[in-house]
């Protein structure tokens, strides 16, 4: 493919917008369509990004010149937008996550394999750059094997959207961990190598969103808080998941919880263990000559990671290899997080299905 990818954004919201902004300066790809039912985000969409070619309408949309759809729209939907774009011969990039559960995600994965086309996953936290460093250092071995990764992101009063979609499990699928626990899932198993979960012992908790309108917070986003709304998903959720025999994960996802606000992946290699914080310096804990040794590193911290993300799209869709999150990996943290539900309605460890 010589010429620029067209790409069409779906749903020209918070996260749409974002990528927009990415298209604008990434070489490779332009924004050639929107589509959003919401005609005011549309029209100034449209103005913000000098994009004409506009729809209210999903089908016409799928049926204008473009070669990538771009699925920002909210959780319910991704199934649907996903497979009729791939079923349209259109590359997917699909945002997180991947699916409302692990069914939908198979459904997905069977048509991007008919389609042949790409299919994305919206795994953006894999492009920060602290992420990139992390996992470089691992392939070039300076980990060893990963035996243990802990995943904590945890929010003081961080509840988005209270009573709208976000709480609302039949059109979000889930709370915290659906929203933010995708991203620390996908990290702690794309950082490690370790893709298969067998079994977990979790428990989610719902102690700050259903109390609606005594919910006490400074900020909310995706907000103003809907009172009438409904709040039928976890707000706390922690847990233990076995790799097989070989290697462990524990993790505390929240969007609200009586302690400081917490967001980092910790690994723990046989050579070196290391903490990815977005932001934060990197150590690795480690030996040198004998002894114990911490080692600072240094990297360019000014990366973009919905940029670096849209880059990935454009290799992607040019056939060549990328660290973008796969479908079938998308597949995996939703079959994870199924299982993270079921152990908590059961009470007790369970495997989880491959
Ligand atoms: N990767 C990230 O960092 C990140 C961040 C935020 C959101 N997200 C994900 O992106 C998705 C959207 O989240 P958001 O916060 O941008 O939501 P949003 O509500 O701000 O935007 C969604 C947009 O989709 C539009 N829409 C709804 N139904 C539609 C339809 N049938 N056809 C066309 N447009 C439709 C809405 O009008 C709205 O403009 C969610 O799946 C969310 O999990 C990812």
């Amino acid at each position: 493919m010589a010429g620029k990818l067209r790409v069409g954004i779906l749903g020209v919201g918070t996260i749409g917008t974002v990528h927009a902004n990415a298209y604008k300066v990434v070489d490779g790809i332009e924004t050639a369509a929107l589509c959003d039912v919401n005609e005011t985000a549309l029209n100034k969409a449209s103005e913000t990004f000098g994009v004409s070619n506009c729809f209210t309408d999903f089908n016409q949309f799928l049926k204008s010149d473009i070669d990538v759809v771009n699925v920002s729209v909210g959780n319910v939907l991704h199934k649907k937008c996903a497979i009729a774009a791939l079923r349209a011969g259109k590359h997917v990039f699909l945002e997180k996550p991947m699916a409302m559960n692990a069914a939908e995600a198979n459904e997905i994965n069977a048509a991007a394999k008919k389609s042949g086309k790409v299919l994305q996953i919206g795994m953006c936290r894999r492009f920060n750059a602290e992420a990139q460093v992390i996992r470089d250092c691992f392939k070039k071995g300076l980990l060893g094997e990963v035996y243990h990764t802990r995943a904590v992101l945890v929010r003081r009063r961080g509840i988005p959207g209270l009573g709208g979609w976000f709480t609302t499990k039949a059109q979000s699928g889930g709370g915290p961990m659906i929203d933010l626990g995708v991203h620390w899932f996908d990290l702690a198993m794309y950082l490690s190598d370790n893709w298969n979960p067998t079994a977990v012992s979790a428990k989610t908790y719902a102690k700050f969103g259903p109390r609606m309108k005594n919910y006490v917070y400074t900020e909310m986003w995706a907000g103003p808080p809907r009172l009438n709304g409904v709040f039928d998903v976890e707000d706390y959720s922690t847990g233990f998941v076995r790799f097989g025999k070989k290697a462990t994960m524990s993790f505390e996802i929240a969007w609200a919880c009586n302690m400081e606000d917490a967001a980092f992946v910790e690994l723990l290699g046989e050579k070196g263990g290391v903490r990815f914080a977005p932001g934060k310096p990197m150590v690795i804990y480690t030996e040198h000559g004998g002894k114990v040794a911490d080692v600072q590193l240094q990297y360019d911290r000014n990366v973009n990671m919905y940029e670096a993300q849209a880059r990935a799209l454009v290799r992607n869709c040019r056939g060549k290899k990328t660290e973008a999150a796969t479908g079938p990996q998308g597949a995996t943290v939703m079959r994870l997080i199924d299982a993270i539900y079921a152990s908590d309605k059961a009470g007790k460890e369970v495997r989880i299905g491959q």
